[in-house]
């Protein structure tokens, strides 16, 4: 048994281990001596991580084969902590987005965590400890534009995550969300067009976020910390609307309107 804020010894699963934020935390909770259990669709790109992770177990597959999920579980074995971070993201105007695209962007965004952690959450009730979390985001709490089904499912799965954490962490399973603001990953590049073709090409405020390593050493203090929500950025201004939305919500409003009428003109003209 680890001291409390401590991860040495624990047995830490990832998704979206591949890339970005996931691969943060791999090297992180290795460098903190937990065993990390790497998950993602790219089996090379979770190898290559997870070559630089001391204590790691490479376990790929598809979040959104739910048949398959069961299976997955139960190889993974005993859980203290599952950190549910594989994520796509949206590039579209409501108007131009089809309804499969915001299928997709559920499935991998919220049906996917909740299914993994209501596979996982039984074995933790019967033991009395465990953890829980979601990399959720700033779109978890704000609505900007271009990203309406993305802010769908991130406020979808905060909501989840908030209300689970009122059924179970009195029966010692701590549930964390995780909302990073802008972090350098590639996930401005893989995110969906309207018609459900890959962007290609990354953001300008993604790349001027802070690195995925930073994003992981300031989650790994917040856990360490036990705090039940995390925000995770380097004081860029999309940190502020966090603030703003709680000390003053109509005038974040007005700022993410001008934002989106701003973007519209761009792509529209006018
Ligand atoms: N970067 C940011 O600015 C930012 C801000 C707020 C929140 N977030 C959230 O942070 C999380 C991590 O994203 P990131 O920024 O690190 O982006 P990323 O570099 O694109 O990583 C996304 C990860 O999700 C995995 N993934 C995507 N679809 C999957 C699927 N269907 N099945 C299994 N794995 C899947 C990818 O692995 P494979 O390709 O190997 O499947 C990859 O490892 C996401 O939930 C994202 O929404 C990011």
């Amino acid at each position: 048994m680890s001291k409390p804020g401590s991860f040495e010894g624990q047995r830490v699963w990832i998704t979206g281990a591949s890339s970005g934020i996931g691969a943060g935390l791999a090297r992180a909770f290795g460098k903190a001596g937990a065993t990390v259990i790497l998950s993602g669709r790219n089996r090379e790109a979770l190898a290559a991580v997870g070559a630089d992770v001391p204590d790691a177990v490479v376990l790929p597959f598809e979040a959104t084969d739910h048949d398959a999920l069961p299976a997955i579980v139960h190889h993974a074995g005993a859980i203290d902590l599952l950190i549910n971070n594989a994520g796509i993201s949206q590039r579209s105007l409501a108007e131009d987005t089809d309804l499969s695209v915001y299928r997709t962007i559920m499935e991998v965004d919220f049906f996917a965590p909740v299914h993994l952690t209501k596979l996982v959450l039984p074995q933790m009730l019967a033991r009395g400890t465990g953890h829980l979390a979601v990399v959720a985001s700033v779109a978890g709490k704000v609505g900007s534009p271009q990203r309406t089904g993305y802010c769908a499912a991130k406020h979808a799965v905060m909501g989840f995550f908030d209300a689970l954490r009122t059924e179970v962490s009195h029966r010692g399973v701590q549930v964390t969300t995780i909302v990073p603001g802008f972090v350098r990953t590639e996930i401005g590049a893989r995110a969906l067009t309207g018609d459900g073709s890959v962007k290609g090409a990354g953001d300008d405020d993604v790349d001027a976020g802070i690195t995925a390593d930073e994003a992981a050493a300031i989650i790994l203090d917040g856990m360490a910390r036990g705090l039940r929500e995390i925000p995770v950025g380097g004081g860029g201004p999309e940190m502020a609307l966090l603030d703003l939305k709680r000390q003053d919500p109509d005038r974040l409003l007005d700022l993410m309107g001008g934002m989106g009428e701003a973007v519209v003109r761009k792509l529209k003209g006018g």
